[in-house]
């Protein structure tokens, strides 16, 4: 079954399931790539930081040689990085003092000169995106932005005033990133949760799949990671059932505003942006 696609402001569609691909060990990833090409998946979340994208390079060219897809079907995302988090003896990251709108200029030339296609943002609160909207001589509005959302996070405050300016969401972590390095003892464990497995028996699916649901169903785009082909599979076969709107307003009740990937390190930076209250 074609994964269904999401009009984005720029009129471009984007497939409504991604793979994602941190932590995808770069001796694995191009054999799931290309097994996710063949299976149907058209949408890769990728990044610099990720240290795994000449592999998934590779995979891409290696299935648009086969003439299993060609480059224009292919939704392909990566973020912005010049230096992998540059840390102190404590751990913390050596802020950088650019200015957002600075980054923002030098992406907008790379739509201008025909080296993207579309740019977005990754966690920015409102204020942040507000600033940005705001900005003098803005050329490009950001249609996307990247956020850490699932059943513990549900983000309705940030998710309603980005639709409001026309910019789409794509959901990170959308399994409450349990193989995250920094997890602790006695965090909450979606996978594992009771009632979540409830609504997945009553549905005759994986706990995976009514997380993964579950956001589509709230016009967001999901980016699962796996590098087993088994369950890059799983989490692709969300299209053929529904949550009915009791169980999505139960779901949508286990917030918590737990965030899996709080990105602590960056605490003290300037922009930090988990402060805000959305
Ligand atoms: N913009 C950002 O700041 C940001 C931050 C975090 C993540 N992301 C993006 O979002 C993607 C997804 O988030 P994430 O990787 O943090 O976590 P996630 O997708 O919530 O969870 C991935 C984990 O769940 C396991 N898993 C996958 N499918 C499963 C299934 N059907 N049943 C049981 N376990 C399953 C995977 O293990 P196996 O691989 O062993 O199957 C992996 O350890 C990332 O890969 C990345 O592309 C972006």
């Amino acid at each position: 079954m074609a994964i269904p696609c999401v009009e984005l402001s720029n009129k471009m569609k984007m497939p409504a399931l991604g793979l994602g691909t941190w932590q995808a060990p770069p001796e694995k990833v191009e054999e799931v790539v290309k097994f996710a090409i063949d299976s149907g998946y058209r949408h890769f979340d990728c990044a610099y930081f990720y240290q795994n994208e000449n592999e998934i390079g590779n995979a891409v060219k290696q299935k648009i040689k086969e003439g299993v897809v060609k480059r224009e079907d292919l939704f392909i995302v990566t973020k912005a990085g010049e230096e992998l988090h540059p840390k102190d003896d404590k751990g913390m990251s050596i802020p950088s003092d650019t200015d957002f709108l600075d980054t923002w200029e030098a992406m907008e030339e790379l739509v201008d000169c025909g080296l993207v296609k579309a740019i977005g943002i990754s966690n920015f609160n409102h204020e942040q995106i507000e600033r940005l909207l705001n900005k003098p001589g803005l050329k490009h509005k950001p249609v996307m932005n990247q956020i850490e959302c699932h059943p513990y996070l549900t983000q309705e405050k940030l998710i309603k005033y980005c639709k409001s300016k026309g910019i789409a969401v794509t959901a990170y972590s959308p399994l409450g990133s349990p193989n995250r390095p920094w997890a602790k003892p006695g965090e909450p464990v979606l996978l594992e949760d009771p009632k979540i497995k409830e609504i997945a028996v009553r549905h005759h699916k994986s706990p995976a799949q009514v997380l993964i649901r579950f956001l589509i169903q709230r016009d967001l785009i999901v980016i699962p990671k796996s590098d087993k082909p088994q369950r890059v599979q799983e989490n692709m076969k969300v299209f053929d059932f529904e949550l009915s709107k009791k169980e999505m307003d139960v779901i949508l009740s286990f917030n918590r505003n737990w965030r899996a990937v709080p990105v602590l390190p960056a605490v003290n930076h300037k922009d930090y942006p988990f402060k805000a209250e959305y």
